[in-house]
Order: structure tokens, then sequence, then C-alpha cells
């Protein structure tokens, strides 16, 4: 199975980008080693099934076929298997691949993308993680009698032929572990989805009075993806920041609707007010036990510090500044200045462009490698920006 494939089933699956990456995670050698190892799953093993490859690479299909025949006579799966045909047929065919990879003795990347992927596949048939070890404990057994009439055609010797279930035994062991962990991991996805949803509802109401809609925060949170990808971090560090960042101004629900709302130039005072959102934003999100939360208790507090140090509330100064700090107040501002606002009009994108390089500059406003990262990023950035702007939300 290569790459691509690999990734359509699991955005079939439904999985969020992050559950994408921990299932890719889930494949690094080392976990598949510590398996092999504990199985003691070894060169001898594959030795003795080489011996019945071709016989067994011909028995794929018959005995996939078998195996689902079975499946769909039971109560409880009859339902579930007959329900969609298209769907039974794909997992025969799914399954047959895999026996005949199995016995291609080769078991690289791709090979362990198949079974986390017909891990996956029985996932969202709605087969539970007890009834599918139930299933594959009944499915090593089916394997084991094709082994041994496979053994008994090739003339094996009784000790070649345990010493070849065993080996079957072992592989179709480490296998299900991997298939069984993708529903693991899967959980994991879903759950971390119901909490990035209520991230996003949260944000909703404390933007709602300031912003009129959730879209500023979406576009934001976007563009400081794209400019923490084009820094070069790695994926789950872009994701967590694309669901912390639209907590910057979760502070703004503890300041007054008539400073909040004033049209004109705040007083010396006023603005004082205004500037405390990012202490009452870190207050709010600070003793979470989310990841995501901390993060955006970080980024409320460092969204307004510039990097030559004249910035509030701290007045930090270059790398004293967090990263997500960094990288979300480049964001924010281009879509302050790009956007209308209850206090300026919106400018063009040019005229934004023109007041980030030359009126802000890297250095007094921003960090030079995000400043360098949002100019890369640009092209996307304005790309996400349409699409969003053009979702049908009153504008923001
Ligand atoms: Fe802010
Ligand atoms: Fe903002």
């Amino acid at each position: 199975m290569d790459d691509i494939k690999f990734r359509e089933i699991l955005k079939d699956c439904g999985l969020s980008a992050n559950g994408i990456s921990i299932l890719n995670n889930l494949l690094l050698e080392s976990h598949i080693e510590l398996l092999n190892n504990i199985i003691n799953f070894s060169r001898d093993d594959i030795d003795n099934l080489a011996k019945i490859k071709p016989c067994m690479e011909n028995s794929a299909n018959e005995i996939s076929d078998a195996f689902y025949l079975r499946l769909a006579g039971i109560e409880g799966l009859r339902g579930k298997l007959n329900a969609d045909t298209k769907l039974l047929e794909q997992l025969k065919l799914t399954n047959a691949d895999y026996l005949k990879s199995l016995f291609e003795l080769n078991y690289d990347e791709n090979y362990y993308k198949n079974r986390i992927a017909v891990g996956l596949a029985h996932n969202i048939f709605g087969i539970s993680p007890s009834i599918y070890i139930a299933i594959y404990s009944y499915y090593n057994n089916l394997v084991s009698s094709f082994i041994l009439k496979c053994c008994q055609k090739n003339g094996l010797s009784l000790v070649d032929t345990l010493k070849t279930v065993n080996s079957i035994q072992k592989k179709l062991t480490i296998d299900t572990t991997f298939a069984i962990e993708s529903y693991y991991k899967k959980s994991i996805d879903d759950f971390y989805k119901i909490e990035q949803a209520s991230f996003s509802q949260l944000v909703t109401i404390a933007e709602y009075r300031d912003e009129d809609t959730g879209r500023h925060i979406l576009r934001v949170s976007n563009f400081a993806k794209i400019i923490a990808s084009e820094l070069g971090m790695d994926k789950i560090y872009q994701e967590q920041l694309l669901h912390a960042a639209p907590m910057h101004d979760i502070g703004k629900v503890g300041i007054p609707d008539k400073i909040l709302l004033k049209p004109g130039r705040f007083t010396k005072e006023e603005f004082e007010i205004m500037k405390s959102h990012c202490e009452i934003g870190h207050n709010i999100l600070k003793n979470s036990e989310s990841q995501t939360l901390k993060q955006g208790a970080i980024i409320a507090l460092s969204h307004h510090e510039n990097f030559n140090g004249t910035g509030y509330p701290k007045g930090l100064k270059g790398e004293e500044i967090p990263l997500e700090g960094r990288i979300t107040k480049i964001a924010d501002v281009f879509d302050a200045l790009v956007n209308k606002r209850i206090y300026k009009p919106a400018f063009t994108i040019d005229e934004t462009i023109k007041i980030i390089r030359d009126e802000m500059k890297p250095k007094e406003a921003f960090d030079p490698d995000c400043f360098n990262a949002f100019f890369k990023g640009l092209d996307e950035i304005i790309e996400v920006k349409k699409n969003i702007d053009g979702n049908g939300h009153p504008d923001a």
C-alpha cells in the first residue's frame, strides 16, 4: 500500500491531522522492533513461512472469503456486514491483500500501514475492539488450518509444521496488535476533536463582543499555522498552534464594553485597562491540564510583546518572548490591519504589507524569522483569507 492510498484511508476514517500524525508515529521502526522482540519473531520464523509461501499466496482469497462468510453468519455481525455489500467486498479484498503481503515476507513500513488501514476499516464499520480481538482469534485458527494444509502439501515434517504454525501465530499477533492500536489512536483523536470543538466554542463566545464573528480568530489561527510551517515546525506543533492561537484575546471578556467597543482612540487610562486583557487571558487558561490551553495561556500573555522589548505586558525582548507569541503576533497584526475594526477602516493587502514592512519593521515589532516566514507564506495566507471570508459568514 503506497503512502497516498494510506493517507486517503486515514482521511476516510475521519481522522484529524493530529490523528494522522499519531498513527504515523505508531509506525516508527523502534515500535515495530519492540513488538518483534517481545513476541520473539526472528529470521527463523520468516524462513519457516517461506517454505509454504506459494501455497499460502494462492489460498489468500479462499481464506478471506471463508473468514467473511463465517462472520456474516454470526448473529450480531450479520446486520452490519450485510448492510453494506460494497464495503464487505472491499474488506474481503483488503484482507486477501493482507495475506498476500504477509507472504511476501517483507515487513516494511508499508506493510504495517496496511495493518493499520484494516484496523481502521473495521473501526468505522462499528466493530468494537473486544469483538475485533475475538474475530482475529478465530482468524488465527482459520489461517493456521490453511498453514497445516500447505505444510502437508509441501511434505514438511511434523516438527517443521509445528514451527511454521508457531511462526504464523507470532506474526498474526504482532499484526493484530497494530490493527488494535489504531483503534486506540482513533479514540484519542476523537477525544481530541471534541476537545478542539469545545475550545473553538469557548473562543467564539469571547470574541463575539469584539469582532462580531469568529472569523478573525479562524483567520489568525490559520495564518499562525502557515507561519509555523514556514518556520519548519513539526505538524504536531502546527496543529496545536491552530487551536491555541484563537485564544490570544480571550482575556477581552474581562474588558468593559465602553472600552472594548469604543470607536475612537483610547485615553491613557483606557489603554492601560485594555492592555490587561493579556494577563486576564493568561489567568483564565494557565491552570488547565490541556497542553493546548496551556499554549493558549502563553499566547494570551505574549502576543502584544515587541521583539525590541517595547511591547506589553512584560516588555519581553527577542527570544524571551515565547515562539507561539511571536508567531501569533504577526498573524494577528496582519489580520487587524487588513480588516475593518470599530476604530479603523480596512487597509488593502498592499497597504498592510507596506505598514508591516516599513512602519513596524522586523526587529522592532516582529521576530525577523517569523517576519520572513510570514512573507514566505504570504500567498497561502492570502488564499486562506479569501477562503474563510468567502464562506458566507458576516464580515469581521
Ligand atoms: Fe490582543
Ligand atoms: Fe486578535
